[in-house]
């Protein structure tokens, strides 16, 4: 089942860059940045579809987002929302905070530099496999996008074209 759409995500980042301007487009990478991010970070290429796909319903590609509380009060960290309940320590005191697994602040998880985000994230798949995303069995255990795009010439840094553009105006 294909549910993960790169064209139509692609027009939300250009809707946040057209009313709050640049600072939040910073932020939000593209598909092919993170694909190209993640290969050098030595993550293999059979993987990246699937981390492409975790990224982008767990955070829509922005490294900087906190999640909402969860119910037991914990939340949840960047490109790949990491739970500061096992995973990281939390900036504050918490009641629910048991391990720091990742041994990393969780704030830097959010960093733009993604490295620590990947090895924890990694880290994380290696010990409980890819369902510890609960996104994974509904959007990403299927046909997914291929990736094979972002390593031709011209699209690591992939911006926006005047289809994209015409796209958003015709909103
Ligand atoms: C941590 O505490 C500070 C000050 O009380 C608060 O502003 C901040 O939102 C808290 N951070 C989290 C992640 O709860
Ligand atoms: C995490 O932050 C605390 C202070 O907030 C600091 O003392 C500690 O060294 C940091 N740990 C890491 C792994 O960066
Ligand atoms: C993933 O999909 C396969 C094949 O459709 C299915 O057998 C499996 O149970 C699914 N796994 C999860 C975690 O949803
Ligand atoms: C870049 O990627 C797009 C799909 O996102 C594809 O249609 C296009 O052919 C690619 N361009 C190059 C130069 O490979």
């Amino acid at each position: 089942m294909v549910r993960s759409s790169w064209s139509k995500v692609r027009v939300l980042p250009l809707l946040w860059f057209l009313f709050h301007g640049i600072p939040l487009l910073a932020i939000r990478l593209q598909p092919c940045e993170l694909a190209g991010q993640l290969y050098i970070l030595d993550v293999p290429k059979s993987e990246l579809p699937l981390w492409l796909c975790i990224a982008e319903f767990e955070s829509r590609f922005n490294t900087h987002v906190v999640g909402q509380a969860n119910a037991d009060g914990s939340r949840d960290y960047g490109l790949f929302q990491i739970s500061d309940r096992y995973w990281c320590a939390p900036p504050n005191r918490t009641e629910y905070y048991a391990f720091n697994d990742c041994n990393v602040n969780c704030t830097h998880l959010l960093s733009d530099d993604i490295t620590m985000a990947v090895q924890c994230a990694r880290l994380i798949q290696k010990q409980q496999g890819w369902t510890a995303w609960s996104v994974y069995p509904e959007f990403c255990n299927g046909t997914l996008d291929a990736i094979d795009v972002c390593f031709q010439p011209g699209n690591a840094t992939e911006s926006m074209t005047s289809d994209e553009l015409a796209e958003v105006k015709d909103c």
